[in-house]
């Protein structure tokens, strides 16, 4: 955990090798010939100018970390850095530089893994836990965000998505036992496992190359059939399945999949994921503007969001409230 966030800085302090990401740059120079190099700096609180005159260091990246030292100043009636001196770094935590899930990704995982526990099937129940049990699959796992903007675009984002579907997917099965319970936890869980590599997230998120290349839903199914090769338990029909849930859970060509949802199970996974990913949606959209009625959702979205007054009450809260309202009337 960084000394400072940019939400932070008042004017005095003194910042010592606090790291942040160089998102601008400008280098101009004074009619006395002067370097003035101007920084726009970021952390996962915000941005904030950084100022410094005769600059003579090394040329500086844009996306790159550097520790900063300098103090914060007034400039303009705008808070600023009057920078002494900056130098890269590969010491941060990305935790530092993209938001995180309000969640505890751990408390997810060992819920997770009790749900796995459940799955009758031992070949269905081998496959999932041998993902869950590896280690450098879960280190990337926990810390994953689900998307780049739209949905669970943070740290994290990826097991509480995870989570979130599989919750919202068993709901649904509690009520059509004709479902298969032990695919649509397997389903669920393993959906998304691609966008462990789809995405990466060090100092911001972003498409990697095989991620660009591949797409999530084939790399995916591909390490599901890798994994499959060593669980001489699984059978090759359950295998087919959780393969064909993987491939259809965006459940439309336009958006990516393959093929079409065509088990109960597929078509369950699939609306749990879109339930999960929009309501995640709705909630980043509406809390960013908590005094406006009405907001303006996204571009893709394309239309206005309302945001109801009525709070999720207790009974204990509404008799009090009732009690007052009756108080008030007498
Ligand atoms: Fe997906
Ligand atoms: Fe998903």
């Amino acid at each position: 955990m960084k000394k400072y966030y940019i939400s932070q800085l008042k004017e005095g302090i003194l910042l010592e090798k606090v790291p942040f990401v160089v998102l601008k740059k400008t280098v101009g120079s004074s009619k006395n010939g002067r370097i003035n190099l101007i920084l726009t700096l970021g952390d996962r609180t915000g941005s904030i100018l950084a100022r410094r005159w005769d600059y003579e260091g090394k040329d500086i990246t844009i996306g790159v970390v550097y520790e900063v030292s300098g103090r914060v100043m007034l400039y303009n009636n705008n808070t600023e850095i009057a920078l002494e001196d900056l130098s890269p770094t590969n010491q941060f935590d990305p935790k530092d530089f993209i938001p995180q899930s309000p969640r505890n990704p751990l408390t997810l995982l060992e819920e997770l893994k009790s749900l796995v526990n459940t799955i009758l099937d031992q070949g269905i129940k081998d496959l999932v836990k041998s993902f869950l049990e590896d280690d450098r699959f879960i280190k990337n796992f926990l810390l994953a965000p689900a998307g780049k903007m739209i949905h669970h675009a943070y740290i994290g984002g990826l097991i509480e998505h995870t989570w979130e579907v599989c919750k919202i997917a068993l709901t649904a099965s509690e009520m059509y036992p004709e479902m298969n319970r032990d695919l649509i936890i397997a389903g669920s869980i393993l959906h998304d496992i691609g966008k462990v590599d789809e995405l990466t997230y060090s100092t911001q998120i972003e498409y990697s190359t095989k991620g660009r290349l591949l797409g999530h839903i084939f790399i995916g199914a591909m390490a599901v059939k890798e994994r499959s090769r060593g669980i001489n338990t699984l059978s090759p029909s359950y295998l087919q399945q959780l393969l064909h849930i993987i491939l259809s859970h965006h459940g439309d060509y336009s958006t990516g999949s393959p093929i079409l949802p065509m088990t109960l199970e597929a078509e369950t996974v699939h609306r749990a994921d879109y339930l999960s990913a929009q309501v995640n949606r709705f909630y980043n959209i509406l809390k960013d503007k908590p005094e406006e009625r009405w907001v303006k959702g996204d571009n893709l979205l394309g239309r206005q969001l309302y945001k109801s007054k009525i709070k999720n009450l207790t009974v204990e809260e509404i008799i009090m409230s009732e009690i007052e309202r009756l108080e008030e009337e007498e």
